[in-house]
């Protein structure tokens, strides 16, 4: 049986992750320090190792126990409006503390690599929609530190002979009873919309409305986690020659945050209060992918990315999750 270890995978996407690997019949071992991830998130079948990824003895000692044939690198700081006003805890773990893990899988002879890169690391696009080769220049040190761990990976794979897939995501959401989004802080808009609408938080802020889109706000690129998963399997089916290769994961639309704002509205039938607020720092005012390549070179198509789709499954999550808190069980 193939075995995979997953670093970030008490976390939003890489819990979905390791449950699609589970049902394809891999085994997964998880290193999480679950600074930001769940334990209730890992799925059942999965082993969990808490600790940094940083970690060199605790790393050497898992990789050096049993055998694996593939990494998933999706732990990171991935807050964008923290890492504007602190940026060195993003360039530990995403550069020094992923780089000191890389180098153990190195020593170990790991040599397939899928690393969760962001579509932060192209900053304010001068065409859209996105393809890869489009000029990188992020506008937030979350961006910036991806963009150096993907030119790290691009260095390593050349050396080393590793085998890479660094997957740019745009927007990842999606949700449904018993999985979702939570971050903490959550700045993500579909979830802080869906908590404005149980009444777990009061208002949503609309950060920005003069931005040069069709209706002012920001235009992003929602793709459902399920598609993010089944990109990682079909790149990992693929993997074995030696190189670097790098992929948008979005479906080609986008929409504004007065759309989903409505949309959210529409799927809830809820009022939900919101605001005009200054813009944020960090953010561009449009994001939205050429999957051209993916879909060319790995026969991916997204499936569940339509946005109502989406919205409705993160709201069975958020119905979930209030109702939890409201009957005082720990969410
Ligand atoms: N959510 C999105 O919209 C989105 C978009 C683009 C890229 N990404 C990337 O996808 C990946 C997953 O994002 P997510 O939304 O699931 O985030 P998340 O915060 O839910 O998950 C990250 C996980 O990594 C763990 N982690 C953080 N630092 C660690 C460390 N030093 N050692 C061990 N574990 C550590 C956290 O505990 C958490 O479980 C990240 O790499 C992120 O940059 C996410």
């Amino acid at each position: 049986m193939e075995r995979v270890l997953v670093t970030g995978g008490a976390g939003y996407v890489g819990s979905v992750c390791v449950a699609r690997l589970l049902d394809r019949g891999y085994a997964v071992d998880i290193v999480d320090d679950l600074s930001a991830g769940h334990v209730e998130a890992v799925p059942a079948g999965a082993e969990l190792h808490k600790f940094e990824i940083g970690n060199r003895e605790e790393m050497s000692r898992l990789v050096s126990s049993k055998k694996f044939d593939s990494v998933f690198h999706f732990a990171a700081k991935a807050l964008v409006p923290e890492s504007v006003t602190n940026p060195a805890i993003f360039f530990d773990v995403n550069v020094a503390q992923s780089l000191a893990m890389l180098e153990v899988l190195r020593d170990h002879g790991i040599r397939k690599f899928v690393f969760s890169s962001t579509a932060a690391v192209y900053g304010n696009p001068d065409t859209v929609p996105i393809p890869e080769d489009h000029p990188k220049n992020p506008v937030n040190s979350y961006g910036e530190s991806k963009l150096m761990f993907e030119q790290i990976l691009r260095w390593y794979a050349r050396a080393y002979g590793l085998s890479v897939v660094a997957f740019r995501y745009f927007n990842a959401s999606g949700g449904a009873a018993t999985w979702g989004e939570r971050h903490e802080p959550e700045t993500h808009i579909i979830p802080i919309l869906l908590q404005v609408a149980s009444g777990r938080r009061t208002q949503f802020d609309i950060y920005g409305s003069d931005w040069p889109t069709p209706d002012g706000t920001c235009l992003r690129d929602y793709v459902h986690v399920s598609d993010i998963a089944d990109a990682h399997i079909l790149a990992m089916k693929k993997m074995g020659t030696p190189g670097f290769n790098v992929y948008n994961i979005g479906t080609g639309k986008s929409h504004s945050v007065r759309e989903v704002w409505q949309l959210a509205s529409e799927v809830t039938q809820k009022k939900i209060a919101a605001r005009q607020s200054p813009r944020r720092a960090g953010d561009p005012a449009i994001l939205c992918a050429d999957p051209a390549r993916l879909k060319a070179e790995l026969g991916w198509e997204p499936k569940h990315s339509d946005l109502k789709g989406i919205i409705q499954g993160a709201w069975e999550w958020e119905k979930a999750q209030s109702s939890k808190a409201e009957t005082g069980v720990s969410a």
